[in-house]
Order: structure tokens, then C-alpha cells, then sequence
């Protein structure tokens, strides 16, 4: 029975028309499907927080109150399933589809968001911003009538630009981690895209971290300062005013600007255990990250650096992850960093960032000083320049899907990024040679945006990228859609000869698709609708029905099939 010598159909859903979305104050979703709203910024996570923000404009929560609160700019997350750790990795029961812990980025939030102003004017101010970014950790349970619900855990937590977090791994112990006035490394900012270990820990990917730094005094950046885009004045958040940590000009706080850039490891299941910086995985403007298991047991972790003209990454484990574990050590610690050259021919090297290369030894002093300026390295040796590398996601058969969202300053084409300027995004496709380990891979470019105009499947600005274990493709997009349309989440059929994407849910005015998770049985999928309206109340004030008053807040939306269907089928 069905089509294609019996296969059945992936992707089944009506999809959303261009001609359907009507009504940008509220998301659009398809017909075969439903959303619960979950989380939205404000919602009480830590004992003693305060009541649900309500989006009123004259009542902004404090910056103590917004510490044990759900943050701003809803990006990566990932479902943790109770269950997994006692069931071990992989097993699966009834229980642990409806009961988890859930990690959630918070990447960014606006002056004006947070605020309601450009500037702050105190180091209150400047704590209120600090507190909307970061994750939250929080325990979600589903129950047949009131649907899914935040419900308290000893192992809920805020993370924030100051929560103290540790170092480890190559660059851990470096002078360039180290300040003059030796303060202890804290926070984490602008989060980004996520991924989970096959250990069961979660991972945050630092991205734009310059754009908190600026500079109260004469400030000239260096060449590496240059490269990772600091500045004197930053994104204009002001936090560099009131809190000298992020003042580049102040000589105490030398190395600060160091500790941010990485991944960030973090155990949903304790929350007695501080964040953990993971330095062999480089510092760069990191998006998000996916491990593959190879056959052996070691793990790649593949990541891109979102920057126009900026790189695609690998990390090797040296060992099997279980083995690394039970000998307590991490298996994101000992490996070896890798960045990508395609060449022609659809083939492709993986280029080692090792001080051991003499053209890098002539650079750098230590491996540590070259995992510190990844950037550079790769610079020095002849990576390919793309057109902003945002997820990574491996899909069924072993390939890894790379999202390059787009690049207005593009003027000379090369093999892997073939528009000049590339205004709609691509997405890459590539197959390691030998089972994720090697230093050679082939590679083909599986979607043109470009090529979907016209069609009733438009989209642009890939973004977020999931694969399934059947074959679909979730792509999030992140900027101006053609034909009236905000941003969107579409599902590709990737077994498929060629990619028909099938537009599942379209966001609110000016907002942002990102992040995706699903339980275990695939029956709920989590999605961020990130910044509505960009923050202001004129266009949406979703999750509120619109009133023109009420600040838009960032959330989660709850996604299940009517028919209690796996997510994109
Ligand atoms: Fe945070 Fe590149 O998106
Ligand atoms: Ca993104
Ligand atoms: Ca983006
Ligand atoms: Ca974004």
C-alpha cells in the first residue's frame, strides 16, 4: 500500500498556505495540529519567585525577581526525560514522555524589551538585563487536563550572566582566563543554539558575547579583539556603564572578555553542579552544536560559527564517551578540534587546529592561547569562509545538515556558497568519511532557498535545523519571509530525491522560530516563538490577544498532532 515501492509517506500534514496567515498577532498553525502556550518570560521557576509576569508595562519585574524567573529571547532548549537516567540512555516508558526536565536558552533580550528603555541608568538596570539572559532549568509534567505545567524540583534553576560557572579542558588553566583582580568566572550570555550529550547533559552555545562589552575609556581593539567583534561601544546594552566586568578599557578585568564565547555544559538532573566552560571545543561565536556517536563509541560534536564569512567546526573525542565517563574525566576534554575546507568535487578536509602545525605553532604559544582564538587559527589555515553557519543536525543516515541563514556582504561566490550576495540561506549537507572520525568528508548543497520562491513552500533564512529518526528535516527560519509571511518552521521529507518543505506553524509579527525538542515518544514537540514583535506591543502581544498595550513575551509553544501523530507526519 501508498507510494514509492511501499515506503510510507513521511510527511502527511495540510500545510499552512501563503494565503492562510491572516492574523500575525497570533501564530499560525497547520490544521492537523494544535500549540499550548508554556513558559513565556516570566513564569516563576526558583522558591520564593514572584507571580507570572503579566506583560504590564508599569509593572517590569525587578532584577531579583527576574533572577528566579523564565528570561528573555526563547532559543535552544532540550527535553530531559525523568526516566532517562534510571532507564539508562535510550530506554523509554510511558512516564517519561509526560515527565522531564526542561532546559531553555534565554539568548538576548532588548534594552527596550527588558527595560522600556534604550539605556539603563543603574547597575539595577544593568542586573535586570543581566538576569533575562542565560537558561532556565525546570521541571514540566503533562496532565490530561490542564496539558503541560511547570511543577517544582530541587533541581530547577536560573542561570544567568552571573551565576558562577567553572573552566575545564585545554585552556582552562590559561593566564588569558585569568583577571589582574582575580574574580571568580561567572554567567554565561547570549545563548544561542543547544544540544544534549548521549550522557544526558546539556549543552549551551555562546554566541554574540561582544555585543556586552564596551569600553568607558580610549579603547583600541587588538587584532584578536578585532576578529571576535569587540568594541567600544558593543550592541549598545550599556552593561560595560555600571559594571566594570564588561568594560574593556578596564585593566582588572583584562581577560573577561575571554571567558565567554563557549560551550557550556549543564546537568539538567543537578543543579548542585555549576555550569561547566568547555574549552577543547574552541571559542568562537558558537551557534549550536550536535554529537554523533561513531561506531566505537567516540563522539563528533559538529558546530558552526554564525558570522558572515566565519567557519564550520568539528570536535573528536579522543575516547569512547563511556569509557571517558567512568574514568571521570569528560569526553568534551580530551579531543581534537577541526575546521572545514570544501573543496571542489563535493569532497572536503577536516583541518586539526593543533599547535603541533607548525604554521600555527609560529602564531600561538600554547594549545590553549589557539583554543582561545579559534577564529585565528582557522584563519591561518585556509578554512572555507561561509555565509554564517547557524545549526547542525545529523540526520538519519549519518549526514550532518549545516543551516548558512544568509550573508548580505557576500561578493565572490566559492564552491559551497554559490550566491553572491546569498540573501535566502542554504543548507548543507555533508558525510564524514569514516563514521564521523575521519579528516576528509563529502559534500553537497541540499537546498537552495532561493529555489523555493515561487513555490508554495517558500521559506528563507534557514536558522534551527532537526533532524528525525525517520528522515524529516525541521528547518526554523530567522528573518524577512517573502510573500507576507513571518517566520516559519517547515518540514522536509529528506528521503525524498527532492526537498518539498511543508510549512508547519507560522510565527507572530517580527518574531524568530527557534529551538526544537520533542519527548520521547514524539508526540510533543517544544518550539520558541523568540522575540514577538521584536518586543514591542504595536504589532503582537503574544502570548496576550492583541491589545496593543501588553508586552509581547518570548515563549514556548507546546506542539501535538490532533490525532496524537508523530511531530511532522
Ligand atoms: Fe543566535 Fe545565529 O542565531
Ligand atoms: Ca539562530
Ligand atoms: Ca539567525
Ligand atoms: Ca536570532
Amino acid at each position: 500500500r501508498g507510494r514509492g515501492r511501499g515506503r510510507r509517506k513521511l510527511v502527511k500534514f495540510d500545510p499552512v498556505k501563503i494565503e492562510d496567515v491572516v492574523d500575525t498577532t497570533m501564530p499560525t498553525i497547520s490544521d492537523d495540529y494544535q500549540y499550548q502556550v508554556l513558559i513565556p518570560w516570566g513564569t516563576p521557576i526558583e522558591p520564593g519567585a514572584t507571580a507570572e509576569y503579566s506583560g504590564d508595562p508599569m509593572k517590569r519585574p525587578t532584577s531579583a525577581e527576574a533572577a528566579l524567573q523564565t528570561g528573555l529571547g526563547h532559543d535552544g532548549m532540550w527535553f530531559f526525560p525523568i526516566s532517562w537516567r534510571n532507564g539508562r540512555y535510550g530506554h523509554r516508558d510511558i512516564e517519561s514522555s509526560t515527565k522531564g526536565m526542561l532546559c531553555v536558552n534565554h539568548e538576548f533580550g532588548t534594552n527596550s524589551h527588558a527595560l522600556g528603555k534604550d539605556m539603563p541608568e543603574s547597575l539595577e538596570d544593568v542586573r535586570l538585563s543581566q538576569n533575562v539572559h542565560g537558561v532556565s532549568v525546570l521541571k514540566i509534567k503533562y496532565n490530561y487536563i490542564r496539558g503541560w505545567k511547570v511543577v517544582k524540583s530541587k533541581n530547577s534553576r536560573r542561570i544567568t550572566a552571573n551565576t558562577p560557572v567553572n573552566f575545564s579542558g585545554p585552556a582552562a588553566a590559561s593566564e588569558l582566563l585569568q583577571n589582574p583582580n582575580g574574580n571568580i568566572p561567572l554567567g554565561t550570555v547570549n545563548n544561542c543554539g543547544s544540544g544534549p550529550t548521549p550522557w544526558g547533559t546539556y549543552l549551551t552555545c555562546e554566541e554574540n558575547f561582544n555585543g556586552y562589552f564596551g569600553a568607558n575609556n580610549e579603547f583600541t581593539p587588538t587584532e584578536e579583539q578585532d576578529r571576535y567583534g569587540l568594541n567600544a561601544l558593543g550592541f549598545g546594552y550599556g552593561w560595560h556603564l555600571f559594571d566594570k566586568r564588561f568594560d574593556l578599557s578596564d585593566e582588572d578585568y583584562a581577560n573577561e572578555q575571554h571567558r565567554f564565547g563557549w560551550i557550556v555544559e549543564i546537568d539538567p538532573y543537578d543543579a548542585t553542579k555549576p555550569p561547566v566552560k568547555r574549552t577543547a571545543l574552541g571559542r568562537f561565536k558558537h551557534e549550536a552544536i550536535a554529537i554523533a556517536e561513531s561506531s566505537n563509541g567516540r563522539i563528533a560534536a559538529y558546530m558552526g560559527d554564525d558570522q558572515r564569512f566565519d567557519y564550520c567546526y568539528k570536535y573528536v573525542s579522543d575516547q569512547p564517551w563511556e569509557q571517558a565517563i567512568a574514568e571521570g574525566k569528560s569526553p568534551l576534554d580530551e579531543g581534537k578540534l577541526y575546521v572545514a575546507r570544501f573543496d571542489e568535487g563535493g569532497t572536503g578536509e577536516w583541518l586539526e587546529l593543533t599547535i603541533n602545525n607548525p604554521l600555527l605553532a609560529a602564531r600561538f604559544d600554547s594549545q590553549a592561547e589557539l583554543l582561545i582564538f579559534a577564529r585565528l587559527a582557522s584563519d591561518i589555515l585556509g578554512a572555507t569562509p561561509m555565509d554564517r553557519p547557524e545549526w547542525t543536525t545529523i540526520g538519519k543516515n549519518g549526514e550532518v545538515f549545516w543551516t548558512c541563514t544568509n550573508n548580505s556582504n557576500r561578493t565572490e561566490t566559492n564552491v559551497a556558497n554559490p550566491e553572491a550576495p546569498n540573501s535566502d540561506g542554504h543548507i548543507i549537507r555533508t558525510t564524514d568519511s569514516d563514521g564521523h572520525l575521519g579528516t576528509t568528508f563529502t559534500w553537497d548543497i541540499y537546498l537552495l532557498a532561493s529555489s523555493t520562491r515561487g513555490t508554495e513552500g517558500v521559506f528563507t533564512d534557514p536558522d534551527l535545523a532537526y533532524a528525525d529518526e525517520d528522515g524529516r528535516l525541521f528547518i526554523g527560519t530567522d528573518g524577512g519571509q517573502p510573500d507576507g509571511l513571518q517566520d516559519q518552521l517547515v518540514v522536509i521529507d529528506t528521503t525524498k530525491e527532492n526537498p518539498e518543505p511543508k510549512r508547519l506553524l507560522v510565527g507572530v509579527s517580527s518574531d524568530e522560530i527557534t529551538g526544537f525538542t520533542m519527548t520521547p515518544d514524539r508526540r510533543t514537540a517544544f518550539v520558541n516563538i523568540q522575540h514577538p514583535g521584536n518586543g514591542s506591543p504595536s504589532s503582537t502581544n503574544f502570548p496576550a490577544d492583541f491589545d496593543g498595550q501588553t508586552i509581547p513575551r518570548d515563549c514556548t509553544l507546546v506542539i501535538t498532532r490532533k490525532n496524537g501523530g508523530i511531530i511532522g507526519s
